[in-house]
C-alpha cells in the first residue's frame, strides 16, 4: 500500500527500484523463514479453538490451499506494524475475549453482540475464497463463518439504510503503532460496502481460518472477507457496524484518493497507477505470473452488482 510519505524525505531517500524490488522478492519467499524464526523467539501465542464447522459451502473454489503458516505470517494489519512479518509477532497478546461488536444506525433493531453470540448467530460454513491484495500478491484461504447478510437481517436495515460502514478495533495501549505518523493511515481503520454488497451472500463475516478461530494477525475475532474486491476493503477485529444513508469515508481512500477508490473491485484492466493489476503473486512462489481474474474469479455471482457501472471510474 501506499504510504503518504513522511515530511522531510526528499528524491534521495527513495530505494532505487532494482533494491526495491529485490527486497519485494526477498520478502515474498520470507514467510517460512519468519515462521520458523517466530517459533524459536516468540511467547507462545494465546491458543486457538477448533471450531465446529456445520457445512462445507458451494462457494468454495478447488485451488489448492495457502500454507497456513504462510497465509498467517504475511499480514497486512497496519495497527500490528507496516511490514508483512510484524503483525504476527506484534499481536501475539491481543485481547480479543469480552469482545463487543455493536450494530447500528439505520436498523429497526440495533443491537451489541458478545462473540458467543456473534458464533451462535448462524451455522458456521467453510469457504474456500481467493484472496486478492491490491498490492499484488494472493493466497487462497479456508476461512469459517456465514454471509454477513445473517447478522444484517437480524438488525433489520431500515429503508434509509443504504451504505453498511465498518470500524476496527484501535487501542494505543495494545496497538501502540497504530498512529497516523507511523502508519501513514488514520485510525480506527474503517471501510465501508453498498447496502446491496453487504447483503450478497458471498460477503463473509469471518471467526476462523484453518479449521480454528482467527489468529490475531488475521483479524480476531471477527472480520469481514470481500472475495471479489482487494483486501483492504476486509476490515480486520470489527467493532461497529453502522447502516447509513451516504457512501462512508474509507481509510485508503482517506489516504489517498487517486490510488485507492470505494469500489476496488478486483480488476485485471483497471491498473493501480504505479503498476499492473493483469496479474498476481500466488503466495509463497517468488514470481507475479498469476492470472488476476476480473471480480477475482467471482464474476458470474458479482457481476450483476455494476451493470450499468463505468468500472473505470468507480475503482
Ligand atoms: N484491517 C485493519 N483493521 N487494518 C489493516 O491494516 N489491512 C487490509 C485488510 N484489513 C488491514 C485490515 C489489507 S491491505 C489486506 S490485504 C487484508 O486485511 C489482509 O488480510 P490478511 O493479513 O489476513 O491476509
Amino acid at each position: 500500500m501506499s504510504i503518504p510519505k513522511p515530511a522531510g524525505l526528499g528524491q534521495a531517500d527513495v530505494t532505487p527500484r532494482p533494491v526495491y524490488l529485490n527486497r519485494r522478492k526477498f520478502l515474498a519467499a520470507a514467510p517460512a523463514a519468519f515462521a520458523a524464526t517466530r517459533a524459536l523467539l516468540a511467547p507462545p501465542a494465546l491458543a486457538a479453538t477448533r471450531l465446529n464447522i456445520a457445512a462445507k459451502s458451494p462457494f468454495s473454489t478447488n485451488e489448492p490451499l495457502t500454507a497456513a503458516d504462510v497465509a498467517t505470517h504475511y499480514n497486512n494489519f497496519y495497527e500490528f506494524g507496516t511490514s508483512k512479518n510484524e503483525p504476527a509477532r506484534n499481536a501475539q497478546n491481543f485481547r480479543t475475549n469480552p469482545w463487543t461488536l455493536s450494530v447500528e444506525g439505520e436498523v429497526a433493531k440495533p443491537r451489541k453482540f458478545s462473540l458467543d453470540e456473534i458464533l451462535k448467530l448462524a451455522p458456521l460454513e467453510e469457504r474456500i475464497y481467493r484472496h486478492r491484495c491490491v498490492e499484488g500478491w494472493s493466497i487462497v484461504v479456508p476461512w469459517i463463518g456465514y454471509s454477513l447478510s445473517a447478522l444484517l437481517n437480524l438488525v433489520q436495515p431500515t429503508a434509509k439504510a443504504k451504505y453498511v460502514a465498518f470500524e476496527s478495533y484501535w487501542d494505543l495501549k495494545q496497538m501502540p503503532l497504530a498512529r497516523p505518523e507511523t502508519a501513514g493511515i488514520a485510525f480506527p481503520y474503517v471501510e465501508g460496502l453498498r447496502l446491496d454488497e453487504a447483503m450478497h451472500p458471498l460477503a463473509l463475516l469471518s471467526v476462523g481460518m484453518y479449521g480454528e478461530s482467527l489468529p490475531p494477525q488475521d483479524g480476531a475475532p471477527v472480520r469481514l472477507v470481500v472475495p471479489w474486491k482487494y483486501g483492504f476493503k476486509g476490515a480486520k477485529s470489527l467493532v461497529k457496524i453502522r447502516l447509513v444513508g451516504s457512501q462512508p469515508p474509507t481509510t485508503w481512500n482517506l489516504a489517498n484518493a487517486h490510488e485507492y477508490g470505494f469500489y476496488s473491485n478486483v480488476n485485471p484492466q483497471v491498473d493501480h497507477p504505479r503498476w499492473s493489476q493483469a496479474k498476481e503473486q500466488r503466495l509463497p512462489s517468488f514470481f507475479k505470473n498469476h492470472a488476476t481474474q476480473m471480480f477475482n474469479g467471482y464474476a458470474d455471482q458479482v457481476a450483476g452488482l455494476y451493470s450499468g457501472m463505468d468500472l473505470r471510474k468507480n475503482y
